[in-house]
């Protein structure tokens, strides 16, 4: 368990080169049109443009100057781009990566120390065109679904959980190929996590969990790879689980969910499961005044499987999570490790196809949640409260939620030996296959 007492320290080690290089280098002037703007574009203006849920648009260097500070601590402490996994473990490459490099930080935190110059407007790369917030990014939907009541959410007052329902109005069962979540107002929309709620009755023996898709600023909802799918069953209504905030005048809302089918009577051959680590205690959840516990859950895969996204849940006192294989071998392989959790952020770390860990049967997934009830926890509402398992923020949760596919023996046995023979090329992500 070496790792972990790396992992949760990591953000200190990280800062102490920086700030020597930044020592180093800062006398050679760097300005925001020429080395700045270029990284904004890539990885902040997606969010941070009007029209979202970003507080603030960082477009123009008038818009940039005045965060310099805040933005200097948000990207020193890899809180932004909301990002919070521990890049030095596990597996490396994520299809939605949008975190900065070492270099790029470094970039930022030089610049701002230099005196934040503008440069020379000509440096100016050419202003980037955003995907208007009102397509469907999946593509033209075959169903959308909506609230049965518009939320109203008042001026100004705490951020607002609440859960609202719509109708699917499905007659028949479905597998879902792609879908979305959009926010009526994105506004307010802080983000939203859709799940499906069968008839009572329902043969529930394909469903294997009923969240489906979650929005949030940045996201742009999932399609499935071909072949692969979740179902939805006739009758089900949604839920959407919404959290809104107070931006100083009344707002309304009305969110969605799109779906694009497969066509009917086609059945994919993988199924998508999310599995929720239920095997972690969450009934147990012991999180006393003042104090930083661990917590661990096991599952052992009955069948061969590929693990497509990782996403830890926890609440405000949540500070890490980790997953890790132990093989059959006797080895274990660290595959993801979130290292400074953020509740704000529900952040679905998406593997890329060739190194989504791909598991024989009979290994077990662990999974390691750190909370930390401590002051040393900005987030945490209260040190000196116990903490244990409950829906409402100020309680708390652990949760791992997986994207898993389950494989049949011989799909499994063609996987590996596909990723096998391409093991050398990849030995550097540094997740070793058993
Ligand atoms: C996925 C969307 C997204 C991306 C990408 C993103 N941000 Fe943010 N950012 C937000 C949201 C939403 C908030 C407000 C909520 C929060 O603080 O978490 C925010 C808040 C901030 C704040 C806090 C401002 C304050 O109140 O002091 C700073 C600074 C910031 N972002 C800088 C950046 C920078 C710099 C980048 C790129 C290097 C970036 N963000 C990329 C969505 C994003």
């Amino acid at each position: 368990m070496k790792h972990i007492a790396t992992a949760f320290t990591g953000v200190v080690v990280l800062l102490a080169p920086l700030a020597v290089l930044a020592a180093d280098t800062a006398s050679r002037d760097l300005t925001f049109t020429k080395d700045v703007a270029p990284i904004f574009q890539k990885s902040c203006q997606s969010c941070h443009h009007p029209g979202t849920s970003a507080p603030m648009s960082f477009i123009t260097y008038q818009d940039v100057r005045p965060w310099a500070r805040s933005i200097k601590e948000r990207v020193m402490r890899r809180e932004m781009p909301p990002w919070h996994l521990d890049k030095t473990v596990g597996i490396r490459e994520f299809k939605n990566d949008i975190s900065l490099s070492d270099q790029e930080i470094d970039t930022i935190v030089r610049w701002i120390d230099g005196g934040a110059k503008q440069g020379d407007p000509k440096d100016m790369p050419p202003p980037l065109t955003f995907r208007s917030e009102d397509e469907w990014f999946i593509g033209k939907p075959d169903l959308v679904v909506t609230f049965d009541k518009e939320q109203v959410m008042y001026a100004k007052g705490p951020d607002w959980w609440i859960d609202k329902f719509g109708e699917t109005g499905l007659t028949e069962d479905r597998w879902i190929k792609a879908m979305q979540v959009k926010p009526g107002n994105a506004k307010i929309v802080h983000h939203a996590v859709t799940s499906q709620i069968p008839p009572e009755g329902a043969d529930l023996s394909s469903v294997f969990g009923g969240e489906l898709n979650e929005y949030a600023v940045g996201k742009y909802g999932d399609t499935f790879p071909e072949g692969t799918g979740r179902l939805l069953k006739a009758g089900s209504r949604i839920r959407f689980d919404m959290h809104y905030f107070a931006i100083g005048e009344e707002q309304r809302d009305k969110t969605s969910i799109a779906f694009i089918f497969y066509p009917k009577g086609y059945v994919p051959k993988n199924q998508v499961q999310v599995l929720n680590f239920r095997n972690l205690p969450n009934d147990e959840l012991e999180i006393p005044a003042n104090s930083t516990v661990r917590h661990d859950g096991y599952f052992r895969l009955p069948r061969p499987a590929r693990i497509d996204i990782f996403q830890p849940h926890m609440h405000m006192r949540g500070r890490g999570m980790t997953l890790e294989s132990l093989n059959l071998d006797n080895t274990r392989t660290v595959i993801s490790s979130v290292d400074h959790f953020d509740f704000n952020w529900h952040i679905s770390y998406i593997y890329k196809d060739d190194v989504a860990p791909l598991l024989p049967a009979g290994t077990v997934l662990h999974a390691i949640a750190i909370h930390d009830n401590t002051a040393a926890n900005r987030r945490n509402p209260d040190p000196n409260m116990w903490a244990g398992y409950g829906e409402r923020s100020v309680d708390d949760m652990l949760q791992l939620r997986l994207h898993i596919v389950y494989l049949d023996e011989a799909e499994y046995q063609r996987l590996a030996a596909e990723r096998n023979a391409k093991i050398t090329a990849t030995a550097t992500t540094g997740n070793q296959q058993p």
